[in-house]
């Protein structure tokens, strides 16, 4: 019904019990329903966990006529109202509610959904966002790494389910395109490569560039001293430094645009070289909010002379201008952040980037890190006029419901020790040296299967075919963790034909669309006229049926994908807070990244501001409260 599709499915069925909870136990009030999928298929489809909770509640009310929490169940059950979705339900456990759906329900939708294809869910107010997803973001004349792997193929995920969503999304590739570096990469350019106007070398192996321009700035005095002086050359416009400056560029980018082809990702670039203009009156913005001073000779390990932009809750400050005069990464992302929100207008923008990026982003955006911790504690601030981070200080997001900026930070790839995934060589892996790997071995496995007549290919296929299954393996074999957390990598789990893996959901793929030839051919019609026929479905067998139940929740499915992309601090259930006012720890341990807690290396935070927000609190004030 047009109901199911306005809340999804679990939507409606939570409305059915809430509206049975509070029929049943009026003095209660409005509880919502607590309600899931069923743990086990063969239990339910759904299940509702309300009556234990409730239970406690009702007793410490005067019993509610309840002895136990079966009894809550039942009056539950006695008071859902009357659905057409669902068929049974039963009581189970500790006090639970089963619930099946009907299976006539369950096959309608599947029909239907073969029939029209897959809809996206109304959109939310019935408003149309505009979203800047900024991800990749490689940086010239170095190498793309598996970080940018990572950002790339997730930053290509939030892009297509938004956009299937129906939201208007610019995809942004904020390549690393300006900055200090340039001065010594020019300055080699010029010294190794003189005749480089008129033979313009052919840099396909950006490393070893850059290994040389780094190597001679290391190496020579001369070299570093040019160096410095082609910085301020190129920043203050030089023709010659820029006509490099753009051969780089031009070269690095035909490099990136190899590795999208390959991964079918598209990006627009919009580098930091694009802010560099704007990034004075930027800073004009955040001195006149009283933001920025110049920092001290030997404070806050950073150089004296520079100016800074220093925030509550944070041991480190934003460097907004060098004592140069010159810019960095920084002021290139306040001045993003500002012309993202204020010139494009942009309702949400999405960072894509390693979370060892997220105090960066904190500081550039609107957090402290006092907020993480009252969040989890779910306390208010004691603190009213607490400095957030700087874009919040600046007066931009003033209605949190109006614009939204958030940092989507990823886990580390590791290789099989658990270190940082690195070449044989002992440095960071290519990104196009991974790709080809993969499409090289999942070549051999197929030429072997063709050999053996395990495989039907012809060899010309075969070229297609590992193509399409190597990268498709390397994108799923990201995309099924968890995006905060750090994965191992190996070729062989990823390439594995069995399990939960990408080479078995094609594989499972292409059988599926033998089956629907078959019968098209069978009923002498085309596939896509036998789907829109609305073919009756018959839901036999169980794992049909499970099936089917997968297959409706899909448009629920992207709705939820589309609220809450902050990555959960990926600790929310298992950090321990100890409530120790000692205090001992406190000053080393302030500004503690939450994201980077382990979740299951327990870890303790000691936070002076949170032990009397606790204690103003009425909870319990046991030393360890954990969360
Ligand atoms: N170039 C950066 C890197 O390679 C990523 C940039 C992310 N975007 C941003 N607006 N800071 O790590």
């Amino acid at each position: 019904s047009a109901d199911v599709a306005g809340q999804g499915l679990l939507g409606s069925i939570r409305g059915l019990f809430t509206a049975a909870i509070s029929k049943a136990f009026p003095e209660l009030g409005h509880v919502e329903a607590a309600l899931g999928k069923c743990a086990q298929y063969k239990h339910g489809d759904f299940q509702c966990n309300s009556p234990m909770s409730l239970y406690p509640l009702l007793k410490a009310r005067g019993g509610g006529g309840v002895a136990k929490p079966h009894d809550v169940a039942r009056a539950i059950i006695a008071a859902l109202p009357p659905s057409p979705l669902v068929e049974s339900t039963s009581v189970a456990g500790p006090g639970f509610i089963n619930v099946r759906l009907r299976p006539t329900f369950i096959s309608d939708a599947v029909r239907a959904l073969a029939r029209d294809g897959p809809a996206p869910p109304p959109l939310p107010a019935n408003r149309k966002l505009k979203i800047a997803v900024d991800f990749s973001s490689p940086n010239i004349a170095k190498e793309m790494h598996v970080g940018h792997l990572r950002s790339t193929i997730i930053g290509d995920t939030i892009c297509r389910i938004l956009e299937f969503a129906g939201h208007a999304v610019l995809r942004v590739n904020h390549v690393g395109d300006w900055g200090t570096q340039f001065g010594m990469l020019i300055n080699h350019m010029k010294t190794a490569y003189p005749d480089f106007l008129t033979h313009p070398p052919n840099l396909t192996d950006l490393t070893t560039f850059y290994k040389g321009a780094k190597q001679a700035f290391d190496e020579s005095e001369e070299f570093k001293d040019v160096s410095r002086k082609t910085v301020v050359k190129l920043q203050s416009g030089d023709a010659e430094c820029l006509q490099v400056w753009k051969l780089l560029c031009e070269i690095s980018r035909g490099e990136f645009q190899k590795v999208y082809d390959r991964l079918g990702v598209r990006l627009e670039e919009c580098g930091e070289s694009f802010y560099n203009k704007m990034i004075p009156g930027t800073l004009d913005k955040m001195e006149a909010k009283g933001l920025l001073k110049m920092n001290e000779k030997g404070l806050l390990k950073v150089e004296g002379g520079a100016t800074v932009c220093m925030l509550d809750g944070f041991t480190y400050p934003l460097i907004v201008r060098k004592s140069d005069g010159g810019y960095g990464y920084d002021s290139t992302d306040m001045t993003a952040v500002d012309y993202r929100l204020n010139t494009l207008g942009c309702d949400w923008v999405i960072y894509v980037t390693d979370a060892g990026q997220r105090s960066h982003f904190d500081m550039v955006f609107e957090r402290s890190h006092f907020d993480m911790v009252f969040e989890l504690l779910g306390v208010d601030d004691p603190v009213a006029d607490r400095d957030r981070g700087a874009a919040k200080a600046c007066g931009w997001l003033q209605d949190a419901s109006a614009q939204r900026l958030e940092h989507v930070g990823f886990g580390v790839v590791q290789g099989e020790d658990g270190k940082r995934f690195k070449s044989r060589s002992g440095d960071t892996v290519r990104l196009v040296d991974l790709l080809d790997e993969a499409v090289k071995r999942m070549h051999a496995t197929l030429v072997e299967r063709v050999a053996s007549g395990k495989s039907p290919l012809s060899p010309e296929k075969v070229d297609e075919a590992a193509a399409a299954i190597g990268y498709g393996a390397v994108k799923y074999f990201d995309l099924r963790q968890h995006p905060a957390t750090n994965y191992v990598f190996s070729y062989d789990r990823m390439l594995d034909t069995r399990g939960n893996t990408a080479v078995y959901l094609q594989f499972a793929h292409a059988r599926l669309c033998s089956i629907l030839r078959k019968a098209a051919d069978e009923q002498g019609a085309r596939v896509p006229d036998l789907l829109a026929s609305g073919v009756p479905i018959t839901l036999a067998h169980d794992a049909e049926r499970a099936l089917a139940f997968e297959l409706m929740q899909a448009r629920g499915a992207v709705a939820n994908a589309c609220r809450p992309l902050t990555i959960e601090h990926n600790s929310r259930a298992c950090v321990v807070l100890r409530l120790d006012d000692t205090g001992a720890q406190r000053s080393a341990r302030s500004g503690v990244e939450l994201t980077r807690l382990q979740p299951r290396k327990l870890q303790c935070v000691y936070f002076t501001d949170v032990v009397e927000a606790a204690s103003a609190h009425p909870q319990p004030r046991d030393k360890h409260a954990s969360l």
